[in-house]
Order: structure tokens, then C-alpha cells, then sequence
């Protein structure tokens, strides 16, 4: 063997042993993907979330700790995450090229040749092969979008325009929830006699389109969940009652996790998330319903009075429905109601279980049967703290479910309505300036980089003259951002006020959980909103390591 080989010419010793090395290589790259594979776990999707807010509130023997105003990304923001699928939704398959080449073929197969000088003549809206002209284009226009289904498109106002209207969702939004457009494409004719889109008007053009509700053509209205009713001043896609009253004997079968209010109360939305979700955590780890007080106190630092607000309703700012879906929750005001009618009309009352102290763990609980476990929180701060059940040996056996936690469609329909008049082709920037500007000892350079001559500056070199930039800021003064005008179209959220103005649908939407008292458009909204428009845009400037090397939290943090 050793002679046979001394024998080989070099060249084939050298291609033997590449391909030996080669081989190896690849075995070894397939072992180790494969090990990998084995091994990797995907990173809580929520972990950014929650790290930030594990490192805040840790730090507890402060009761007054400082927390960023900063809005968390929930649920469906995280990419990595594969939307959830409600059984709705679940029907509903994104328009691709594919699938409207599919229906095209079956189109001109059925017609045996076009009829160019039909065609020629005048448009016809009706015509399917119109709407394949409009899904085409929008596809090509609208990369960012998924497009989950088209109504028949109406006449427009001209002989050669069609409105049509279609649901879709931002591919930046990882949930199942449908948005709404409809548009005025103005048609010619194409190469071969076939239709083609010529001009497209902008967001909601399509008024004739508007809504002839309930008709949407896509397939997946029929099937699943019942069609919701629609009534004329609702998004028919919300739908976040109150789940209600249920019977004596089920009450009494059921098994509660109820918290009484603690110290968490008033503080900011992120202690108040962070809270809300151990409770929840906790429930579900004792395989119980969660009583949820739907009534949130917001901070003052988001309101602009600057005072706590209590009268906030959960659902102004989360999904309720999404909520109902994923986690057994119901809510204190009907619970407590059912309780007390339960109690009085029957000698033997309700088993309850009274929890004085965080300390006892929810390990302890376990073999609870008691229908009702009712945690006190009574304790002086931050003894009182809901988040606490949380720490220490529970942090192993409960987990936060941030899944069950998205935004609300009334906040995310003004998002969409923001990015959708910009074509979601736009740039944004994210100012900070607020208090940490002013605060020279922990951001020494915020103040002057982002100056409106310093941002003009940074900002040519990243984004092209004469796009659309939003600009999502703190900042209070309006025309702080005139310089960049002369470069850029500039948008702030500001610009938008009638999207939550009274003759708004935010407006007419929440009225709905208020006994129509009229809402405000808080600090947290304002936010949440110029947040969520931020993510969505094409190239994203941050104010922390793009704008300045000052760190997010303050001097010498990073
Ligand atoms: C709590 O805050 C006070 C002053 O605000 C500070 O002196 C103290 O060190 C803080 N305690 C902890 C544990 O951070
Ligand atoms: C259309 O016709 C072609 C040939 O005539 C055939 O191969 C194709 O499968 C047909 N497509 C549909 C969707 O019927
Ligand atoms: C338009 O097209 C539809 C569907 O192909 C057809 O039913 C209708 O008769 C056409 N209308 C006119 C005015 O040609
Ligand atoms: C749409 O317009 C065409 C001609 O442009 C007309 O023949 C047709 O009747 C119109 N359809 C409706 C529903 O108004
Ligand atoms: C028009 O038809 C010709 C021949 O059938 C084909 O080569 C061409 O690609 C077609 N053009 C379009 C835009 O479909
Ligand atoms: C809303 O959802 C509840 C179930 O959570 C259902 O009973 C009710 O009929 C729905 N209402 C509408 C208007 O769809
Ligand atoms: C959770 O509780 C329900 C009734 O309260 C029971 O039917 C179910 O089996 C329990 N599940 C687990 C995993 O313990
Ligand atoms: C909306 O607000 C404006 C000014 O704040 C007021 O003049 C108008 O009457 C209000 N409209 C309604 C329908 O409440
Ligand atoms: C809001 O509700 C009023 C009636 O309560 C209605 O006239 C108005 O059109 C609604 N606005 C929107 C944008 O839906
Ligand atoms: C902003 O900074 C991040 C991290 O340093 C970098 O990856 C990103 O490309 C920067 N964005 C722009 C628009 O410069």
C-alpha cells in the first residue's frame, strides 16, 4: 500500500489528499451544523424586552427607581417569531406571484383569446384580469407589505379608473391582524391587450371602495369564527368585550388567581408590564384564571397635565382580544360580582385562599385547591409589589408570557395609517432630547448631536436628499426640525393630529370602552405610535451610537 502509493504521481497523492481535506471539511461542517442545530435554542424572542426590564427592576430596594419612558417591543413586533395564527386568519394565504400567475392562467383558459379591441375600448372593473393588473402592481410597488386579500374592484370616478380595496399586513408586524386599503388605480393598456396599472393614488383613495362592509371576497371570511358583525363606526377586526357573566356552577368549577391592587399601581407602563406579567406568569403556571383589573392608572410622566391618571382603560393600549385568546383571564369587576352574588345566595361559601405575603411561592400554592387564591399585596413598598411573586427560586418556574401581550389595534391602525400615506417607503430618525439632553453629567453630548445643524449634517450621509423622513422624537417643539426641511419630507407624528382628533375612527373606537367619554391621545400613545411608525421604516437612524456615542444610559453604561 505504502509502495503503491510512493509510486502515485504527486499531483494524484495532492488531488486525494484535497479532496481528503475536503471531505473532511465537510463532514466536520455538517457535524458541527448538526450539533448546532441540536443545541441552539432560539433566544427568547422577548429577551431585549426583558433583560432591559430585568436590569431596572432588580434594583428594587429603591422604590422609586427610575424607569426609561421608553416603549418595550411586544409580542408582535419580535421577527424571529413566526406569526401566531388565530383560526380566522388561518385561511387566509398571502397573495404571491405565484399564486396570481395561477389564477391568471386559469383566467385566459377559460377565455379563449383576449378581446383587444374590447379591451381597447373601455375598462371594465369587473374584469378579473383588471384586479390581476392591480395585485401585480401592488406587489412589485409594495415590497413590504403582505397582501392577504382583494375585494372586486368598483368603478372610480373616470371611465378608466377602478377603486378596489384589499386587508394586509406590514411584514414588519409579525401578528395575524389585518389592516385595511383602498386605492384609485387609473388603467391602460399594455403590451398584448392586457391591463395595466398607469397611475395608483395614494392611501384611502379608493373611496368608492370605501366600505360595503362584510363583503371582503377573501375565502377565509366564511370559515372559522363566526363573520363579526359590523356596525358603521367600528373596525370590525376589533373585537375586545368583556367575556361575561357565566354561570353559578362554572364560577364555582373554575379556579382563580386574583390579585388585589399593590404598589405597582400609578407607577410607569413598564412596571406595570412587568408586574401584569408575572401575575399572569404565575396563573399559568398554577394552571388558573387570572382576574385582570382593566383599569390602569398611567404615570404622570405620560400625561401631559402631569398628573396620574387612573380612569385609563388596558385595551387603549393592548390587545384585549389577543389577550382573551392566548391566556384564561377574566375580569375583576363581572369576578367580583359573580363572587359576591355566589356568597350570598349560598350557605357554603367559596373556598378562598388569602396570600398576605409575597414569600409565600407559587411553588407553595401548587396543591392549592381552593377555588379562589387571592393574593393581598398589603405589605409597605416595594414589600407590595406584584413582580416580586416573581423573584428569587419562582424566576425558574414562572415564565412572563409576552407573547400574550401586543399593542392595540386602535394604536396600530394610526401606525399603519402614518406609514401607509408615506407608501411605507420612508426613512426615519429617532431624536432624543427630552430631560436626557439637559442632563450634561450623564449624556454630555446628546444635547449637541442632535442640534438641528449636527442632524442635517449625520444625516446626509445616511439617507438620500428628498425622501419622506419620519421623525420620531421627544422633542417637544415642533419646528425644532425646520433645517432639515430643505433636504428632506419631513414627517412628525404631529403632522397626523387628526388621526386621533374627534372626528377620528381612534376616537369613535375608544369611545366605545369609555361610555363614550371622550379619550385622550396620552404621552404613552404618542409613543407607542412614533415607535412603532419608526420600526417600519426602510433605513432607521437611532439617536444612541448612530446619533452620539453618549450611552442610552447614561455616562460610561455601555
Ligand atoms: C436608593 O436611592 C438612594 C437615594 O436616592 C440611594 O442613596 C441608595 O443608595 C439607593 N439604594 C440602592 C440599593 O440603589
Ligand atoms: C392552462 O392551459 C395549459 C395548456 O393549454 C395547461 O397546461 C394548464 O395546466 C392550464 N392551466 C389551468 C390553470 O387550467
Ligand atoms: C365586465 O366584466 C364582467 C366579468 O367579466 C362581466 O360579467 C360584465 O358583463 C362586464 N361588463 C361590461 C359592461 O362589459
Ligand atoms: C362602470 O362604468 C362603466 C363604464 O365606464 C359602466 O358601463 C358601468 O355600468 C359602471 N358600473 C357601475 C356599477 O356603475
Ligand atoms: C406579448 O406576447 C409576445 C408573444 O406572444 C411575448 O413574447 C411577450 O413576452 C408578451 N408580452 C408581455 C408583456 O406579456
Ligand atoms: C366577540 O368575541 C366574543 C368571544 O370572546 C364573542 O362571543 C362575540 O360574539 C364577539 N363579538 C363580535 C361582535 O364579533
Ligand atoms: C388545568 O385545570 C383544568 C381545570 O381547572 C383541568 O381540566 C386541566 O386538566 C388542568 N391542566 C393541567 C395541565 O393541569
Ligand atoms: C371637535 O373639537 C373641536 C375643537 O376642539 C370642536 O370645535 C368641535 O365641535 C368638536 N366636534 C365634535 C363632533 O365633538
Ligand atoms: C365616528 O362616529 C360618528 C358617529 O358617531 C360618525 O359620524 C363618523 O363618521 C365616525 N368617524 C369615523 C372616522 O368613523
Ligand atoms: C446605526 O448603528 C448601528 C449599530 O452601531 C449600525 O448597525 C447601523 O448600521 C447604524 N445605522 C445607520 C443608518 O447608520
Amino acid at each position: 500500500m505504502k509502495e503503491a502509493s510512493s509510486t502515485e504521481p504527486v499531483g494524484q497523492n495532492l488531488i486525494k489528499l484535497i479532496s481528503n481535506v475536503c471531505f473532511s471539511v465537510f463532514v466536520f461542517s455538517v457535524l458541527l451544523f448538526t450539533v448546532i442545530a441540536i443545541t441552539y435554542q432560539p433566544s427568547d424572542p422577548w429577551f431585549e424586552s426583558s433583560k432591559a426590564l430585568t436590569k431596572v427592576f432588580t434594583q428594587v430596594e429603591n422604590a422609586t427607581f427610575k424607569t426609561d419612558s421608553s416603549i418595550i417591543q411586544t409580542g408582535e413586533d419580535l421577527a424571529t417569531l413566526a406569526p401566531a395564527v388565530s383560526p380566522a386568519a388561518a385561511a387566509e394565504v398571502p397573495i404571491t406571484t405565484n399564486t396570481i400567475e395561477k389564477s391568471e392562467e386559469k383566467i385566459l383558459n377559460s377565455s379563449s383569446t383576449l378581446d383587444c379591441d374590447y379591451t381597447l375600448k373601455q375598462v371594465n372593473c369587473s374584469d378579473p384580469l383588471v384586479l390581476i393588473a392591480i395585485e401585480k402592481f401592488n406587489l412589485k410597488v409594495f415590497k413590504s407589505i403582505v397582501f392577504l386579500g382583494y375585494q372586486t374592484p368598483v368603478n372610480g370616478s373616470k371611465p378608466n379608473e377602478c377603486d378596489v380595496a384589499w386587508r394586509f399586513r406590514n411584514k414588519k408586524e409579525k401578528s395575524w391582524r389585518k389592516y385595511r386599503d383602498f386605492r384609485r388605480f387609473r388603467l391602460g393598456i399594455g403590451e398584448n391587450c392586457t391591463y395595466e396599472v398607469a397611475k395608483a393614488s395614494g392611501w384611502h383613495s379608493g373611496t368608492n371602495a370605501k366600505r360595503p362592509r362584510g363583503k371582503i371576497s377573501s375565502s377565509s371570511s366564511r370559515k372559522g369564527k363566526a363573520p363579526r358583525v359590523s356596525s358603521p363606526v367600528r373596525d370590525e377586526e376589533i373585537n375586545d368585550t368583556i367575556p361575561t357573566v357565566q354561570s353559578d356552577t362554572a364560577f364555582r368549577k373554575g379556579r382563580y388567581l386574583y390579585y388585589s391592587r399593590g404598589g405597582d399601581y400609578c407607577k410607569g407602563m413598564n412596571h406595570y408590564l412587568w408586574s401584569f406579567l408575572c401575575g399572569l406568569g404565575e396563573a399559568q403556571y398554577l394552571n388558573r384564571t387570572f382576574v385582570m383589573d382593566l383599569s390602569i392608572c398611567l404615570a404622570a410622566t405620560y400625561n401631559p397635565s402631569n398628573k396620574d391618571d387612573e380612569g385609563k382603560d388596558f385595551r387603549y393600549y393592548f390587545d384585549f382580544e389577543h389577550l382573551k385568546e392566548v391566556a384564561s383571564i377574566v375580569e375583576e369587576v363581572e369576578f367580583l360580582r359573580d363572587w359576591k352574588k355566589l356568597d350570598k345566595a349560598h350557605k357554603k361559601k367559596i373556598p378562598v385562599r388569602k396570600v398576605a405575603s409575597h414569600k409565600i411561592t407559587p411553588m407553595q400554592l401548587r396543591k392549592d385547591k381552593s377555588t379562589i387564591i387571592w393574593r393581598q399585596f398589603d405589605a409597605p413598598e416595594p414589600e407590595n409589589y406584584w413582580y416580586r411573586v416573581c423573584e428569587g427560586p419562582a424566576a425558574k418556574y414562572l415564565q412572563r408570557p409576552w407573547h400574550a401581550l401586543w399593542k392595540s389595534k386602535r394604536l396600530m391602525n394610526i401606525v399603519s395609517e402614518i406609514s401607509g400615506r408615506m407608501d411605507w417607503d420612508f426613512d426615519a430618525v429617532h431624536v432624543v432630547r427630552g430631560e436626557k439632553a439637559q442632563n450634561k453629567e450623564l449624556w454630555p453630548h446628546l444635547d449637541s448631536d442632535t442640534a438641528p445643524d449636527v442632524l442635517v449634517e449625520k444625516l446626509k450621509g445616511t439617507i438620500q436628499p428628498w425622501r419622506h423622513l419620519y421623525i420620531a422624537t421627544n422633542e417637544p417643539f415642533y419646528n425644532y426640525f425646520d433645517k432639515l426641511r430643505s433636504h428632506y419630507k419631513v414627517h412628525l407624528l404631529d403632522d397626523y393630529k387628526e388621526l386621533w382628533g374627534n372626528t377620528s375612527e381612534w376616537y369613535n373606537e375608544t369611545k366605545l370602552l369609555t361610555d363614550w367619554h371622550p379619550a385622550e391621545f396620552d404621552g404613552y400613545m404618542r409613543v407607542a405610535v412614533d415607535t412603532e411608525v419608526l420600526y417600519r421604516a426602510k433605513t432607521r437612524v437611532e439617536t444612541f451610537y448612530n446619533l452620539t456615542m453618549d450611552c442610552k444610559d447614561g455616562i460610561s453604561t455601555c
